[in-house]
């Protein structure tokens, strides 16, 4: 028999769990970016693209917002990718594909989505490659479709306020895993490694990341302003803002 998730939806709640322990706001960021497909489309069911989508939560976001969007998700982790097929089923495209190189776009459906959505993931780029692939996502965006990616993105006007507010950010994350109220993102890939379905892809995974994580590399909003008008699109802007994330968009 083939192996399978026992329950899907208890590892997504899990895994939102944990990175609110990262992003105390992070249900905002998504009302902010799904706000900005809908005055993108006007009514009609937008074709969505989830960029390092994970275990699928901006998709599932999307599909309850708009239950006939046409929805893409594309990620690398075939652990998290697992989650995202058990939970979305029929109702999205799941493709695996390697965002560190321009080839990911050969195994999309679709060339002209309405919105490209994405969040705390692009982080794990170098400057050079993000920079490609924001004219990579330009490229598979209608005319007038949008990009947004939420992120960690330090305002650099505000550096002494930039430092209190991820102290702050610190001590809160502290006082939650103290308190037993979220797994440590060491811990949550721990209990995945458990797990008889999603252990053996914990293994595989740690082939593709060796290090298991990102690396601290977090430009400002400025930095991302600039490479964005620099890849093609015609505006640029902070959609959202809160501590020392922001999501910024822009508009093919
Ligand atoms: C912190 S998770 C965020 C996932 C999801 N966007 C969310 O908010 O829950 C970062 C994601 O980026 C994906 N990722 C990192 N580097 C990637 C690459 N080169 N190609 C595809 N996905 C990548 C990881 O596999 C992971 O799913």
């Amino acid at each position: 028999m083939t192996p399978y998730i026992v329950d899907s939806s208890a590892w997504q709640e899990s895994w939102d769990r944990q990175q609110e322990a990262y992003l105390p706001d992070r249900e905002h960021r998504f009302a902010a970016m799904l706000d900005a497909v809908d005055a993108t489309v006007d009514g009609r069911p937008p074709r969505v693209l989830d960029l390092a989508g994970g275990t699928g939560t901006i998709s599932l976001r999307a599909l309850a917002r708009f239950p006939t969007a046409e929805v893409t998700l594309v990620d690398l982790d075939p652990a998290l990718l697992a989650i995202a097929r058990a939970s979305l089923a029929d109702r999205a495209t799941i493709v695996t594909a390697d965002l560190s190189t321009p080839n990911w776009r050969s195994s999309l459906p679709h060339r002209d989505y309405d919105a490209v959505l994405t969040a705390t993931a692009l982080h794990w780029l170098p400057a050079d490659r993000l920079s490609r692939l924001y004219g990579e996502i330009n490229d598979v965006l209608r005319p007038g479709g949008i990009f947004v990616n939420a992120d960690h993105m330090p305002d650099d006007t505000l550096p002494e306020l930039t430092k209190r507010l991820a102290a702050r950010a610190h001590s809160q994350r502290a006082a939650r895993y103290a308190a037993g109220a979220a797994l440590s993102w060491s811990q949550w890939w721990e209990r995945a490694g458990a797990d008889p379905v999603l252990g053996p892809l914990v293994v595989q995974r740690q082939a593709i990341y060796p290090t298991g994580h990102s690396p601290e590399w977090t430009p400002p909003v400025s930095w991302h302003l600039t490479a964005l008008g620099t890849a093609g699109f015609t505006e640029v802007g902070t959609l959202w803002r809160g501590g020392v994330d922001a999501a910024v968009t822009a508009v093919r």
